[in-house]
């Protein structure tokens, strides 16, 4: 039987999304690799999909990266995309829960991993095992539903709608992505101060929200609907061990 925390949606889906949509493409990486230099670093990439962000932090000039996921198709992707990568790039499936790390790690990426968790202890768990692979003074970089954003909204012309069911902690939130992924990606919402406190317990000592930024070259007036709002559908969050 498959575990409760493996998502629904289909890997191949998935993958043929994440590599068309600007907001994948372009906006996503921005935001997650403007805030680290990985040249000579090592990196764990959490909830890694189809391990497109290892690849490129390895095209970036990091020296290593390892990419985890809960889903063994994303595995089964991420490895069949890895011939040019061999030794520099591996993958492994587990559930972040699950997992203690050996702290050699310079930086961990968590792209779309803490908006999984259900509950305050499944948040918290997710960064204590982030923590484990992290050396002390290393990062997080982590690119995530924004739980500041309590409207939700159509976003047709970038991709995907996103609907809130409640403010409640646990309460779904839906993301549609169709026609690329033909079913819901389901997030949870947990407020902004329960992910600070996960964070602090988890043994994190620095906390800080990232706004997203438009990236270099982005067309305006393409992007002015998007950006045009009090708060945006995603947020980066920084985490120093
Ligand atoms: C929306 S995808 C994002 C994939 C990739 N990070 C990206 O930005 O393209 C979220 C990924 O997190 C994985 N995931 C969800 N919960 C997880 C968990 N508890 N442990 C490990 N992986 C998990 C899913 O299987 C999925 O591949």
């Amino acid at each position: 039987m498959a575990d409760a925390r493996e998502v629904g949606y289909d890997a191949q889906e998935h993958t043929g999304l994440v590599n068309t949509i600007l907001a994948e493409t372009k906006l996503k990486p921005y935001n997650i690799f403007r805030h680290a230099d990985l040249r000579g670093k090592k990196i764990v990439d959490i909830g890694c999909g189809d391990g497109e962000l290892c690849r490129t932090s390895v095209a970036r000039g990091a020296q290593y990266a390892m990419g985890i996921d809960g889903k063994q198709d994303m595995i089964d992707i991420a490895s069949s995309l890895n011939s040019q990568y061999e030794g520099k790039v591996e993958f492994r499936q587990g559930f972040i829960e699950d997992l203690s790390g050996d702290e050699t790690f310079d930086v961990a990426i968590l792209s779309y991993l803490l908006n999984n968790a259900k509950d305050f202890k499944q948040l918290t768990q997710q960064c204590r095992s982030t923590v484990s692979f992290l050396k002390p003074g290393g990062m997080a970089v982590i690119f995530n539903n924004n739980p500041f954003d309590v409207l939700g909204g159509d976003f047709t012309k970038y991709g995907f709608r996103k609907t809130l069911t409640g403010l409640r902690d646990g309460d779904p939130i839906i993301y549609d992505y169709r026609p690329a992924i033909n079913s819901d990606i389901i997030n949870y919402y947990l407020s902004p101060e329960k992910h600070e406190a996960a964070f602090q317990i988890a043994g994190f000592s620095e906390f800080a929200w990232k706004p997203i930024q438009s990236y270099p070259g982005a067309d305006p007036v393409f992007w002015h609907d998007y950006f045009n709002r009090g708060n945006l559908p995603v947020i980066g969050i920084l985490g120093r061990k």
